[in-house]
């Protein structure tokens, strides 16, 4: 897996200061919702007191609220609040991971990796992404597939051509490569 890369977590319209909005990307679980001023943040998605989801539970003044015991974590992985202790400073080490968030396209991301600020790859720049004349479209897929199948296929549109050409054309061969592979 690409680690330090940046990766959609959800669309942003998905993603509220509400309810948590739980995602697993390679596996793992986190957390997104967003704090009163609108910002959206990305947690991991494990409680560090007990290890109960966060997104089971819900956002309160821009905080993601354990639902077993109310701990409550701010967009930075910080538990701000354990209600249990009343005013009491919680400890240090009562925090969950948080990642880098960048919204762009509809789209939140975040940077799962652990490069620095200077050292993070750019999100891909679409210039023509909200210009007139353009209109963007997105989609979700779950393919029921290894991901390095995915992004390898992703890397080769040179396979349209003869794996999906487009029917009625002239050399249509559809099919073709398909019967190859099955030996016919
Ligand atoms: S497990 Fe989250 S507050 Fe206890």
């Amino acid at each position: 897996m690409y680690i330090n890369f940046w990766y959609p977590i959800g669309l942003s319209k998905e993603i509220s200061a509400e309810q948590p909005f739980r995602a697993q990307v390679s596996g793992l679980p986190f957390v997104a919702f967003r704090d009163d001023d609108g910002n959206a943040h990305v947690l991991s998605d494990t409680c560090v007191h007990r290890g109960s989801s966060l997104s089971a539970g819900w956002v309160k003044n821009g905080r993601a609220i354990c639902p077993y015991h109310g701990w409550e974590y701010g967009g930075d992985g910080r538990c701000a609040r354990v209600p249990s202790l009343g005013d009491a400073r919680p400890p240090a080490r009562a925090k969950v991971d948080s990642y880098p968030v960048q919204e762009k396209y509809g789209i939140v991301f975040a940077f799962l990796g652990d490069l620095p600020e200077e050292a993070r790859p750019p999100l891909y720049d679409v210039e023509e992404y909200g210009q007139e004349g353009w209109k963007a479209q997105t989609y979700i897929l779950e393919l029921a597939c290894n991901y390095e199948r995915s992004v390898e296929n992703g890397l080769d549109p040179i396979h349209n051509e003869f794996v999906h050409p487009a029917p009625g054309r002239a050399d249509d061969v559809s099919g073709t490569a398909e019967k190859a592979l099955a030996g016919n």
